[in-house]
Formats: structure tokens, sequence, C-alpha cells
């Protein structure tokens, strides 16, 4: 392709995309498939490879993360951050609305807005470009988390429309509940601890170094703000319906999460439909903020020190009840960790009846000084399950005895193991132990490992107890007559469950390593060590260092990885997987060309055109070979911005070319 065709092709992909992105995550009514938007994004990804000098700053394809900050720089907020002034009754309400008649000789317009519960942000947008976003911080100067912020899909990268030429936009970053639920299902399936809430996720998720983790969570943003000077705009109400039109995802008037009002029974009606239905929202809110909608009005009644005259918070109680715990119960995962669960007395919360609890672990219970027959307060968070927030102790019947985490698995018996400093217990049996024989089958079929149609939990659990699968490996040698001998199984699903463990020979080797469940190995890490061993024989082989020199990979991976394979009953198994025809190698795409063969790189440091993965990916393609750390047998130091200062003594020492990102484009000519 030629120049002037790939810029074209460059702006037109771009704007498709950002154009579908809207249609999808904020307007809620896609134009086209999920494939065909995937595959114009891998479209635009490749032609920003072979021509960066094209590729848009804001390209949507920044959506997708892959940069990494080192360190968040400080900014000065333009217009400071200020917080709200919160109210926990409705009195106070009234009062504040007295307070406003009293300097206002007029009537008065109020919006009503829902309290997020999430983190704040400040983005700024330059001629319609998203330029920077910041965290609030101190409300005078937070933290330039811009890379991050342009992961969040609702978040637009280019504005469309009339807007302003220089203006912020300030709103919160939150958790939406479901894409909270997914990445625990994800988390406990990889045994790693479960996040306790979607607010402090979020404020953790927004700091991730690694824009991919970001891009990967699924964060959302709604924007409640407009912030500029000389802006053409009279309310605050117009403002944010204006806001709609450039791109941003608002708090919607027609499903009541907005709306306007002229009397303090409106604001009221808009307090009490919220307080009742708030358990039906798609996130949390933790209250309700009120706001005056004239901006001439709001600059009259001014601020205080630390927040606006014009505005207020109305905090909603926690709903709390209070029941009997009944039992404990324990369930063991995949991994073997342990989770008790409270049995309780049911007791309407939030419109649900709710008959158990989530204890978490044993600290908790120790914490709680929980008993049998205890009074418990119940309370329901983010989680699907409730949580138990404490005990009333003045109801504690005199022979309650203490609730002891059991000693031993419920499910096979064996001892559990509590190891220093970890909060959970573990069933180590895991060869023997039936719920971690049937999660790990169970997770090796699932959509995103193997994908196997046809098998469900419950024909795991069959095909477990009648003995004809023990491993994953069994999977393969069941034949028609073991599964039509099995109850409820007819001919046809037989055949189709059959077909799917065929298919499931066909699925790349990165997600059959998925698959697997190495314990801490989910999905990216899964990827990432695939492309660098390309093999399950490299992998095995590899080395500590070899594996922590892998991008992404710590050293709690790579010992999980190593003490993976030191097991002989894992080796049989892959053995025999490999034996059934599942790919255990990478298949190798055709290259680029051979223009850096027999050369070896160290890439360190930030860069501008290019993650450090595509770097890394390029010099593969081309030929050439990635190493983790200098010796005297690299050829070449790929230096970005930031580079330590140790690994440039050392290569100088050692007499290593150091070249920059632009030297090495140039090496690689045209392919760049
Ligand atoms: S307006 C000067 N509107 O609540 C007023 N804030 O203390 C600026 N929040 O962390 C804030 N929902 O991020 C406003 N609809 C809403 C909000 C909201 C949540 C957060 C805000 C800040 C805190 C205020």
């Amino acid at each position: 392709m030629d120049n002037l065709h790939a810029k074209q092709e460059i702006e037109r992909l771009t704007q498709a995309l950002n154009h579908h992105n809207h249609k999808y995550y904020v307007a809620s009514s896609p134009e086209i498939s999920d494939y065909d938007f995937d595959k114009m994004l891998l479209e635009l990804q490749k032609l920003e490879t072979e021509f960066p000098e094209f590729a848009y700053p804001n390209s949507p394809t920044k959506r997708v993360g892959g940069d990494i900050t080192k360190k968040f720089e400080t900014i000065i907020h333009r217009f400071p951050m200020l917080s709200l002034s919160n109210s926990y009754s409705r009195e106070e309400i009234i009062d504040w609305e007295n307070r406003i008649k009293k300097t206002i000789n007029a009537p008065i317009e109020y919006v009503c807005e829902l309290k997020y519960d999430g983190v704040a942000i400040g983005i700024s947008y330059k001629d319609g470009k998203l330029f920077k976003a910041v965290t609030r911080g101190d409300g005078t100067r937070g933290e330039d988390v811009t890379t991050n912020v342009k992961t969040i899909r609702s978040v637009p990268l280019e504005l469309e429309g009339d807007y302003p030429a220089d203006f912020e936009i300030r709103g919160e970053i939150f958790f939406p509940l479901a894409a909270f639920a997914k990445m625990n299902d994800e988390r406990r399936a990889i045994g790693e601890p479960e996040f306790a809430n979607p607010r402090n996720s979020a404020s953790g998720t927004l700091k991730s170094q690694d824009s991919k983790v970001v891009a990967s969570r699924g964060l959302d943003c709604f924007l409640y703000g407009v912030y500029g000077e000389d802006l053409d705009f009279e309310s605050h109400y117009e403002a944010v319906i204006k806001a709609a039109g450039w791109g941003f995802k608002i708090p919607l008037p027609e499903k009541k999460y907005m709306c306007k009002t002229d009397s303090i029974e409106g604001i009221m009606e808009f307090i009490t439909y919220w307080d009742e239905h708030r358990a039906t929202l798609p996130f949390e809110i933790d209250g309700v903020v009120l706001k005056v909608n004239s901006y001439d009005v709001q600059q009259e009644l001014g601020y205080t020190a630390k927040s606006p005259r014009w505005a207020i918070a109305y905090k909603f109680k926690t709903e709390r009840v209070e029941t009997i715990l009944e039992s404990v119960s324990y369930q063991v995962g995949r991994t073997g960790a342990v989770t008790p669960v409270a049995n309780l007395q049911p007791v309407g919360l939030g419109g649900t009846i709710v008959k158990r609890a989530s204890l978490h672990n044993a600290d908790q219970i120790e914490k709680l000084s929980l008993h049998l027959s205890d009074s418990v307060y119940v309370e329901k968070g983010g989680e699907i399950i409730p949580k138990i927030v404490g005990v009333n102790e003045s109801l504690r019947p005199q022979a309650a005895a203490p609730v002891q985490f059991i000693t031993n698995c419920p499910e096979c018996e064996s001892l559990l193991i509590r190891k220093e400093g970890e909060a959970q217990h573990f069933c180590l049996n895991e060869k023997e132990c039936p719920p971690q024989v049937k999660g790990r089958i169970e997770h090796y079929i699932s959509r995103k490992a193997m994908n196997i149609d046809g098998l469900g939990s419950e024909t795991v659990d069959l095909l477990v107890r009648k003995g004809i699968i023990h491993n994953v490996s069994d999977l393969y040698d069941i034949t028609f007559d073991q599964l039509v001998d099995l109850e409820r199984m007819a001919e046809k699903s037989a055949n189709n469950l059959l077909q799917g463990i065929k298919d499931s020979k066909n699925v790349p080797f990165e997600r059959v390593l998925f698959a697997l469940g190495i314990r801490f190995v989910g999905e990216t890490v899964a990827k990432q060590l695939a492309k660098a061993f390309k093999s399950i024989d490299k992998l095995a082989n590899a080395t500590f260092d070899e594996l922590v020199a892998v991008d992404e990979i710590g050293e709690k991976i790579a010992l999980s990885v190593q003490l993976y394979f030191l097991d002989q009953d894992n080796r049989k198994i892959i053995e025999r997987l490999q034996a059934a025809g599942v790919q255990f190698q990478v298949e190798e795409k055709a290259m680029a060309s051979n223009l850096l063969e027999g050369k070896s790189f160290v890439v360190s440091g930030v860069f501008t055109k290019f993650s450090r993965d595509e770097i890394k990916q390029l010099i593969e393609e081309n030929g050439g070979k990635n190493v983790g750390s200098i010796s005297a047998k690299t050829d070449y130091v790929l230096a970005g911005e930031n580079m330590g200062p140790a690994k440039f003594d050392k290569a100088t020492q050692l007499g290593i070319t150091i070249i920059s990102e632009e030297d090495f484009i140039q090496m690689i000519g045209s392919k760049a």
C-alpha cells in the first residue's frame, strides 16, 4: 500500500471505529457485530504498525492498552477539584434549601443526580481530542492517568458536534457490578484472592502501571460536570445534555439517573425513588447529589473553603438487617481454597430474601468473634452475596460456641493447610479431592479455555462419579457407548459431545496452556508464556530466570509454573493430551523478514511509536531474538525513555550498541 492510500485508510478506520465504539459503549445501540468491529480494529492495528507516522495519538487501538506508566506525574488542576458537603437526613436537605432561598430571591431550579461510588476524574479536551485525565488527588493536584483512562471505552478519545475548543469534563470512574463479578470469577479460577469491593478495585485498577490491565477490567465512567472559561451555556443541566452530543456517557434522564425540579418535593421524590430502587442499578451508588442548575445562581451562592454552597450530597444509610447465624458451611474450590459460608435464618434485604452470607476466611470469623446462634448484622455491598458486618453480642445465647474453622477438608477429609501470611485455608489433596478434580476438568472445558460444547457441569460430575474420567486427558478416550449409558444422555447429545472434544484439538496453544489450570496462569499470562516459549517442551524446561524475564511474569507465577512441571502426573497428562492431538506449540506465522536473523536484543524503557510488546514482536517477526538481560552475547540494546542507568552502564561497559526506537525502525526498513 502506498503512503497516501495508507494515510487515508488509517483515517477512515479511526473515524469508523470511534463512531462504532460510541454506538456500542455510550449509546448502547451497536450498528455492527463484535466480529466486524474486531476485524476493523485488527486492520487498523496492522496499518499503524506498518505506517506509524500516520497513526493518531488518540487512535482507537489505544483502547487495547499495553502502554506502561512507571510513575504517574503530578498535575496541578486548572480548576480545583472540590468535594461535596454530605448530609444524612432529609432535614439537612430542607435546611440547605432554606439557606439557598434566603440568599436568592427568585424561583430556583435544581438538578438531582446519583452519587456514583467510584473515583473522581477530570478529563481535559483540546480541539476535540482527549488531552489529559487527572485523578482528584488532594483537590489541588492529582495524578496523570491519561494512558489508563484512554482504555475506558465510554470515554471518547475524539469528540463530535460543536464542542468547546478547550474545556475539562469531570465525572466518576466506577466498576459496573457485572464486570466486577466477572473479574472476581476469573481471579477465583486461577487461585488469586478476590477483591472486596467495586469502589476500591476501581481506584486500584486506575493506578495500574500496565494499561492492558485497565483495558481488561471493563471500568465505566459517567460524566457530571463541564468546566472551562467562556463556556457557552447557562446551566449545569444544559451543559451535561450538550456533552452527550459530543459523545460522552451521561446519566440519562429517561432512566431517571438525572432530573430537573423546582421544588423540595421534587428533590424528596428523587431521594425516595433511589433509596428504594438502588439495588436494581447495574452499578453502586452511595447517595444522590443535588445541585443548583443555573450557573449565575451558583456563582451568587459561591463556595465555602472545601465545597460549593450550591450543591450537597445526600448519603443513603446502608441497609442492614439482623438475623441468626444457623451454621457455617465450607466450600472447596478448584484450587483447593476453602471458603466459609454463613447459613442464616432467612431475612429480607434490599428486595431479596437472604439465606447465606460470605465470610471470606478464618480471619474474618475471628475478627467478628463469631459464635453459632449469634444474632448478626447483614449488609449488601457490591458483591452478589451479602456479608456479615457485625454481631449483636447482647443477644448471644449463654451456651453459644465460637465458630471453629474446620481442620479437615469437608469433601475428602485431608488435613487443611494455611500457609504463613495467607488468609485462606487449602486442601492439598488436589489429585483426589472431588471438587478439585471436577473443578479442573470444568475449567479445562470452559468457554475461554478449550470451549468443549455439550459438556456441562452435571455431565462432568456424572463422568467423574462413574469413574470414566479422572483428569482432562481421559476426556479424549471417552467412547460413544460410555456416554449413551449415562442417565439422560441421548445419542445426539453424545455425538455432539464427542465432536466438541474432537474440535478442541484445534484450540491454539495459548488457550490450552490456560486450560491446564496452572495456579496463577490466567488468560493473559498464558498468552505471554506461549508467545515467549512457543512450545510446552520449552516451557517445561525453562529456568526460573528465563521465566521471570518474560513480561508480566513475576516470581510467584514462575515458581508455580516450575512446580507444575515438576509433578510427574502433570507431565503424564500432557503426554496423553499430546498423543490425542491437542496443540502444544504455537503455529508459526510467516516471518515479515529475516533482516534481524541471528541478532539478539534487550528491549528496555518506554517507547513512543510502539508498546514494548509490539517492539518485541517486531524483533521476532523479522528473525531476531529477545533476551531478558544484557550479556556479552547481546547484539543490541534497544533503549526507550526511562531506561535505567544500570542497564546503560552495563551495555556501555560491554561495548554493546545502544539503539533508539527510530534506529530500530530504520533497521527493519519498510517493514515498520
Ligand atoms: S459533583 C464541586 N456529582 O462525590 C462538586 N460529584 O465529594 C463536584 N460524585 O469524589 C462533584 N457522583 O467524584 C458530583 N453526580 C455527582 C457525583 C459526584 C459522585 C463524587 C465525586 C467526589 C465526591 C464529592
